[in-house]
């Protein structure tokens, strides 16, 4: 027994258990006491790394945990002090919910009657603290070179200058805002603008099309829409502005017109000359909010007041408007951020995600600055101009903290160790993964290469509508496992049920539930509290269902096994097979289509879709890549379909469902594997499939 004080290289470590069977918590075997026979999986954290760690044992987070689930309201309640609150929430209503729906409406409520401002606590509350000079953001461009930098002063005057606009402009508390940006200083800014006035904003991810732009549009109804005219990516120019244009038309025509659009002028890459206008709705943003005073009154609102709404795929065609709210979300991915990046304040903070995404809000924006940190945000893609540019960033900006996805990790490791280990990155301290399931070679490699084998890495499990961290190492507490995300993070409590909703104990496989409310829990879906109930809370009675297979080793170590619903992650995007469908069949040659996922070396997963034709129409190269082309406009590049498969038919059972369990073994070449396949209407149809190879 005891715990070695050296970090130990894990190439010997065993792959990924395929889990099955035992006990839940935290087994003898992390907490030190047994360790002979396990030794050869864990990676320890050095001495040195747990000296100053947070939370520096598994005891340590034992206790924080137990009191955590014994205590929420006290636990959330000290933490929560640490804020700036304008009016103290009601100390009996630290918490209240409903997640049973047999009991009545879901409901989730935290602080209740408390009055807050996450704005005011992310940006003002640091420089009142006498870290006005201290660097918030840095701004590393697409082209090495082109960099920029704000301190926490300058941050609150440029997020005034622009709260003060929109005022100005009508915008107020409860407004929806849409942000369609790239990684520019503005987006963040834009994001603590909205919060600032209580304003709700909703970020598309500048990769979506304009079809899904207005889908969004139409959705929210956003007073403004906030958008920049072009932007580089790698070598590619994107012109951002055309794209709102058509989605503006687009919402129109659909029955809601946008009054403006504020346009931020990017010449780097493109002139306002050059730019597409309409006057009487175009605003340059360059022209009007640098006009408007650097100090603006913060809107108070409650703690159950809407910060955002972030729209994420689900099962069927229609994105979901995740709703998050103020000061639940506030205090939860602060302390999310701060234990599981054991942040320090000297650190130096890069998250690879865009705020598109709900890493990007959580994790860019609204966690490390909440704890005053410094943060980099890049505009760039990962290998441009080349594979080394992550190293070559972390070494300008001496990066100790580095979090980011397997499918970046996975594709950097496919270019070879050369283009890192020519920098130094001395100056990392902790790595992180968040998007899908790490695999352990990938993870060997970040943690052996990237990190020199002495920086723990966060495999951190969450989603959109988690908020926050939900299960995550804690580096320096305890030993890891390549590829688990380890134990659920305070006050969350996960649990593994069976296809009957039934709780299993120990070593098992199942279906990822959560028991209990936490205080970064979304509260709704905008617009549409039935399907909230209904996806998240019907499955499985009196718990949240999180779409997730897991499975927990006889250690107690969470394995994500990925989605098992009609949800795929490529690229650590989450895509839902329904959306990709109703692309294809909106294609006049598309007669019906099924997506499935597909195993990716790169991506993670990657989208293969069965395509049968309208009758008469052949085959053809240029089919396919008009089929992929309706993708890539309805929806955006990213969710570009990988395969099209050319179907004569689908497998159907006779009440007419797909059975995406076969499609998914044939796109998996498990031919072997088809199992029974007498139920279907016409089982004819498998041979067919099987005989035309896909192209
Ligand atoms: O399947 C899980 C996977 O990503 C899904 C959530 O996607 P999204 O809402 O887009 O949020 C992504 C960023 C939080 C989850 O249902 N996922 C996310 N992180 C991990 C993961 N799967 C395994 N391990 C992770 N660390």
């Amino acid at each position: 027994g005891g715990t070695p004080d050296k970090l130990r290289h894990v190439e010997s470590m065993s792959e990924r258990p395929s889990g099955a069977g035992s006990i839940s918590g935290i087994s003898a075997v992390v907490l030190g006491e047994s360790l002979a026979d396990e030794e050869h999986e864990l990676v320890f954290p050095s001495a040195e790394f747990s000296a100053t760690a947070l939370v520096s044992s598994p005891q340590q987070y034992k206790e924080m945990y137990e009191r955590s689930i014994k205590d929420p309201a006290g636990f959330w309640s000290e933490i929560a002090d640490a804020f700036y609150w304008k009016e103290k929430w009601n100390p009996s209503e630290v918490c209240s919910e409903n997640l049973d729906v047999s009991k009545g409406p879901v409901h989730i409520s935290w602080f209740k009657g408390g009055k807050t401002n996450i704005c005011y606590n992310a940006v003002d509350r640091n420089v009142e603290a006498g870290n006005g000079d201290k660097i918030a953001l840095y701004w590393e461009g697409n082209e090495p070179g082109q960099d920029g930098k704000l301190t926490y002063s300058e941050l609150v005057e440029k997020v005034c200058q622009l709260a003060n606009y929109l005022k100005s402009v009508g915008v107020g508390k409860g407004d929806a805002v849409i942000i369609y940006l790239p990684m520019l200083l503005e987006l963040p800014i834009a994001m603590l603008a909205c919060a600032r006035i209580g304003a709700v904003h909703s970020v598309v991810f500048a990769g979506f099309s304009a079809d899904s732009l207005a889908q969004r549009i139409v959705d929210c109804k956003p007073k403004l829409v906030l958008t920049c005219n072009a932007v580089k990516r790698g070598p590619k120019p994107i012109l951002l502005k055309d794209i709102v244009d058509a989605a503006l038309v687009e919402s129109e025509k659909n029955g809601f017109s946008v009054g403006i659009c504020l346009t931020y002028e990017n010449q780097s890459v493109m002139k306002r000359q050059d730019t597409k206008w309409q006057a009487g709705r175009d605003v340059w943003w360059q022209d009007v909010v640098t006009n408007f005073p650097t100090k603006c009154d913060v809107e108070w609102v409650d703690a159950e007041d809407p910060l955002f709404l972030l729209y994420t795929s689900g099962s069927t065609g229609k994105p979901k408007g995740v709703m998050h709210t103020s000061g639940g979300y506030m205090v939860y991915t602060a302390t999310t951020f701060k234990y599981a990046f054991d942040y320090k304040p000297t650190d130096i903070y890069w998250c690879t995600a865009d705020c598109g995404w709900i890493t990007g809000h959580s994790y860019v924006t609204y966690g490390p600055l909440l704890n005053g940190a410094a943060v980099l945000v890049f505009e760039g893609t990962p290998n441009y101009p080349n594979a080394g540019r992550c190293w070559d960033i972390v070494d300008k900006y001496k990066v100790s903290i580095f979090y980011t996805a397997p499918t970046l990790v996975r594709s950097l490791m496919r270019d070879g160790d050369e283009y890192v280990t020519r920098y130094s990155r001395k100056s990392l301290r902790v790595l992180g993964s968040v998007g899908e399931p790490i695999n352990p070679s990938a993870w060997r490699w970040f943690y052996n290469v990237v990190g020199d084998s002495k920086c723990p890495i966060s495999d951190t499990w969450w989603q959109t509508e988690t908020g926050g961290f939900m299960m995550t190492p804690l580096p320096g507490a305890w030993p890891q496992k390549p590829g688990s995300a380890t134990f659920p993070f305070f006050g969350v409590q996960p649990v593994i049920v069976d296809e009957k909703g039934q709780e299993i104990e120990g070593e098992c496989s199942g279906y990822l539930c959560i028991k209990k409310s936490w205080p970064g829990a979304f509260r709704t879906l905008y617009g549409d509290h039935d399907r909230y109930e209904t996806t998240y809370f019907k499955p499985f009675a009196g718990y949240y269902f999180t779409g997730d297979g897991c499975s927990r080793d006889k250690d107690g170590y969470h394995w994500l096994t990925g989605r098992v619903d009609d949800v795929i992650n490529v690229s650590g995007h989450r895509i839902g097979t329904a959306e990709v469908e109703s692309a294809l069949v909106s294609h006049p040659q598309c007669a019906e289509a099924a997506v499935v996922g597909v195993e990716h070396e790169v991506k993670g997963q990657g989208i293969y879709a069965f395509v049968t034709l309208v009758d008469g129409i052949p085959y053809s190269e240029e089919l396919r890549k008009s089929l992929i082309a309706k993708v890539r406009t309805q929806i955006g590049a990213f969710a570009a379909p990988d395969r099209i498969h050319w179907a004569p038919g689908l497998p159907k059972t006779r009440s007419g469902k797909i059975m995406r369990r076969i499609l998914r073994k044939i796109a998996a070449k498990q031919l072997d594997e088809l199992g029974d396949i007498s139920t279907l209407a016409d089982p004819g149809v498998v041979d067919q499939l099987i005989a035309l190879k896909d192209c």
